[in-house]
């Protein structure tokens, strides 16, 4: 049985990349909701509806369990979620609690989507591990639509980090928190613009250990492989499954693109 993985977009590729190096013997339904891409400037009662279709969609395919691959997505719209499907829903956080543990008293810089730093689901994590109030929030929406057209690394993507920064004491902070899954392709960009000092950190890997515990088959079973590109995913978009050539291309893309990015720290 598939294990279900979705996002509004591509931002979802970044945990799909990581599930099939840490659980390579699994099958995987990739979902990106491209018809409805972003959702980080939706309400939540928009988000909610949203995801509740694609939940239909995975309980119609059969998924054993879902990962919500979508920071706004868990936000808005995980608690509701697992009140009403019984598969087990496990939903990506901005990796707060570790950055926070690590970050040696510096400021830590959490980047998300406007929706994820307005829900109170985000302002409750905060509150539970920042005693020192040491974290801050910022939104970057301008970031995923970037990712959704393709330009993941050029001038105009460093003039507007540039410019989103250009408000924050950057040499205060020891880490940045990577809160949307989009953000992973910009890792180069943002390790032009951020100083040496500042590590990057996100949830994908806490997530996906997660799901290991959830299937209790934390153990790999087999080296993973190369070309991510295989049969153990299908990959839909909005419903609509991608077999062309050009399509399971771009996908390909993606993986060696974030297989590039995972070295940056
Ligand atoms: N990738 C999503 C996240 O992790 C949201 C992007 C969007 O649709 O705004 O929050």
């Amino acid at each position: 049985m598939n294990i279900g993985i979705f996002d509004s977009g591509i931002g979802g590729v970044t945990l799909l990349h990581q599930a099939l190096e840490s659980l390579p013997n699994e099958k995987y339904l990739f979902y990106a909701d491209t018809d409805n891409v972003p959702y980080g400037t939706k309400s939540r009662e928009q988000v909610v509806e949203l995801v509740d279709n694609v939940m239909r969609f995975m309980t119609r395919q059969g998924c054993k369990a879902v990962v919500i691959a979508c920071n706004t997505a868990t936000a808005a719209a995980a608690d509701v979620m697992r009140q009403k499907y019984e598969m087990p829903i496990i939903g990506i956080e901005p990796a707060i609690k570790p950055a926070v543990a690590q970050s040696r008293g510096k400021r830590v810089l959490v980047a998300a989507t406007p929706l994820t730093v307005r829900e109170e689901k985000l302002k409750n994590l905060v509150k539970r591990v920042d005693d020192e109030h040491l974290v801050d929030l910022i939104a970057l929406p301008g970031l995923v639509e970037f990712a959704e057209r393709g330009e993941f690394a050029s001038e105009a993507v460093e003039r507007y980090l540039l410019s989103a920064f250009s408000g924050y004491a950057l040499e205060k902070y020891g880490e940045l928190v990577l809160g949307c899954t989009h953000f992973n392709y910009f890792k180069d960009s943002f390790r032009k613009i951020i100083p040496a000092q500042v590590s990057m950190i996100d949830g994908s890997e806490g997530t996906i250990k997660q799901l290991a515990r959830v299937l209790e088959s934390g153990k790999r079973t087999g080296a993973p492989q190369k070309d991510k590109n295989d049969t153990r995913v299908r990959y839909f978009r909005s419903g609509r499954e991608i077999t062309d050539a050009d399509g399971l291309a771009y996908m390909k893309m993606l993986h060696d693109r974030l297989e590039r990015m995972k070295h940056i720290q």
